[in-house]
This record gives structure tokens, C-alpha cells and sequence, in this order.
């Protein structure tokens, strides 16, 4: 018998955070026009890890392709709590800075909760503040960690109501994992969190209508841990050796073999990576907007 396969919808969140890139320009826009206000973010790294500094001067270009004002702020490996406390009063206090991202993993010596802990919750961009993580988990309005939002938007243009669906989460952390389960929770998913100690993980991901893999390990997701017709999110962006030296991304999902069994995927790169900044730069309009007393763009929230 002949059968025919059809290939999973690639997801392309390169362009869909392109359009959401276009939308935070046009309101940084009118801000200025009505308001006088350019919205501006911080961005503060210390140490200088490879990863961290390509993420940060990505997040500077793009936050000055949208209009906005960036500041950056470096900090030596070795700089104690005090000194990064004390840069953060200062931002927290300047009226040009409407969003402050410390930039993670910070140096082993230093106590990243009670950095975290010392942004201004209005200007926490990263949702990463206590007071922003429970207001999400009770699901009021909050500044929700940029990468689960990215993932979110993805989910309701190509769904519409996830109401119903089961949606398994592989991985717990503060980052993507809790705020991702909290953030289909609200949209009335059943939520599974799964996790490296959870036993037989493939079975639990073949029950997911929605799959997220955000665990860090490379191409872990195999096409038998996928229910046929699933939408399969990937957060992953691992980088393997590729023979002669070289290297390549790839994600916690075995992309190649998994499309062929998934309704819809997200490749890496291209997939969920450009989303999370495109986020970062809706919640800085977002918080932005907030201070002014003025209304935020329905569509750039969860
Ligand atoms: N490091 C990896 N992901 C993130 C993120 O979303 N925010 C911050 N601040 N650091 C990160």
C-alpha cells in the first residue's frame, strides 16, 4: 500500500518576531511623538562567558533597531554583590531606563536570587522577580520571563484556544519550565511538567497534544516520543561538534526525524531564539507604557 507523509509545519519564529519587532517600533514611535518618551532598556553582564556576550550585543542591536534607547553595563568576573547591588539602585532610580535584564548565569560567587531580587518589579523585564513570579503563578497582569511568552505567541497564531489540549513541559526550571506550565495553565491547557527524574519520559511526551523540550540536551526528543499530528516547541540551543573542528546548533529535539511525525515544529535555530528577544523588547515597551499610566498593547501580553 502506498502511503503518503506529510512534513510537519516549520514554525518560523524568525519571521513571526520580525513582525512583532515591526509593532514595538511603530509604538516606540507614537510614544515619542505623544509622549516624549523613548523607552530604554539596561542590560548588565558581568563576567565575560562567550554565550552571554553574543546574547547581550544581540539584545543591544536589536533594542536600537526598535527605536529604543540601550544601555549596557559590564562588570569585571570578580565584581562582589555589593557593587552589582549598587548598579542596580542606580538603574532601578534612572527615569531613562524602563527595563533592567542582569544577564544569567552569573559568577558562581555571587547570589543570583538576591540580585534578581533587587530589580524594580516594574522594571523587571525578565520576570524573574518574586513579585512577578507570583503574580503570574495567580495569573494577574506581570511581566512574564521572555522566552515561555515567545513560545506562548507562537502557540495561540497557530492554534488560536489551546483550551483542552494536554501540554507536557520537559523541564523545570525558573527560566522557561514553572513560567511556561503557569503560562498554559492560564490558557486552560492540562499541564504535565516533566523533568530528568521523571520516569518513562517518552510515554509522558506521547500523551502531549503540545510538547515543549527544554531541558539542554542535545536532539533528546526522538520521533517516537511524539504523538502524530503534536505541535512540538523547542527551547534547546546546544552546540555539538560537527567533525573538522567545527560546530552547529541544534536543539533538544531531533528535528529532522520528529517532523516527520509532528503537525508543526520549531527548528533551531530560527524557531523559538529570535522570540525571546523580540519578548524582551514587548515587555520593555510594555513597562514602558506602565509607567506612564498608558494602556499596553493587548496582543505583545500573555
Ligand atoms: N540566560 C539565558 N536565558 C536568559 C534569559 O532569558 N534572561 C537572562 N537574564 N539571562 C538568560
Amino acid at each position: 500500500m502506498l502511503t503518503t507523509r506529510t512534513m510537519a509545519h516549520r514554525i518560523d519564529g524568525k519571521a513571526f518576531a520580525a513582525g512583532i519587532g515591526g509593532e514595538v517600533a511603530k509604538a516606540v514611535h507614537r510614544l515619542r511623538q505623544e509622549y516624549g518618551v523613548t523607552p530604554g532598556l539596561a542590560v548588565v553582564l558581568v563576567g565575560n562567558d562567550p554565550a552571554s556576550e553574543v546574547y547581550v550585543r544581540n539584545k543591544a542591536r536589536q533594542t536600537v533597531s526598535a527605536g529604543m534607547q540601550s544601555f549596557e553595563h559590564r562588570l569585571e568576573a570578580s565584581a562582589g554583590e555589593g557593587e552589582i547591588r549598587a548598579l542596580i539602585a542606580g538603574l532601578n532610580a534612572d527615569e531613562r531606563v524602563h527595563g533592567i535584564l542582569v544577564q544569567l548565569p552569573l559568577p558562581a560567587h555571587v547570589d543570583a536570587e538576591a540580585i534578581l531580587g533587587a530589580i524594580d518589579p516594574a522594571k523587571d523585564v525578565d520576570g524573574f522577580h518574586p513579585l512577578n513570579v507570583g503574580l503570574t503563578a495567580s495569573g494577574q497582569k506581570a511581566l512574564v520571563p521572555c522566552t515561555p511568552l515567545g513560545c506562548l505567541m507562537l502557540l495561540r497564531d497557530l492554534h488560536g484556544d489551546l483550551s483542552g489540549r494536554h501540554a507536557v513541559v520537559i523541564g523545570r526550571s525558573n527560566i522557561v519550565g514553572k513560567p511556561m506550565a503557569q503560562l498554559l495553565l492560564r490558557s486552560n491547557c492540562t499541564v504535565t511538567i516533566a523533568h530528568s527524574r521523571s520516569e518513562n519520559l517518552p510515554d509522558l511526551c506521547r500523551r502531549a497534544d503540545i510538547l515543549i523540550a527544554a531541558v539542554g540536551r542535545p536532539e533528546m526528543v526522538k520521533a517516537d516520543w511524539v504523538k502524530p499530528g503534536a505541535t512540538v516547541i523547542d527551547v534547546g540551543i546546544n552546540r555539538i561538534a560537527a567533525g573538522e573542528g567545527k560546530t552547529r546548533l541544534v536543539g533538544d529535539v531531533d528535528f529532522a526525524a520528529v517532523s516527520e511525525v509532528a503537525g508543526a515544529a520549531t527548528p533551531v535555530p530560527g524557531g523559538v531564539g529570535p522570540m525571546t528577544i523580540a519578548c524582551l523588547l514587548a515587555n520593555t515597551l510594555n513597562a514602558c507604557c506602565r509607567s506612564l499610566g498608558i494602556p499596553v498593547n493587548a496582543d505583545l501580553t500573555p
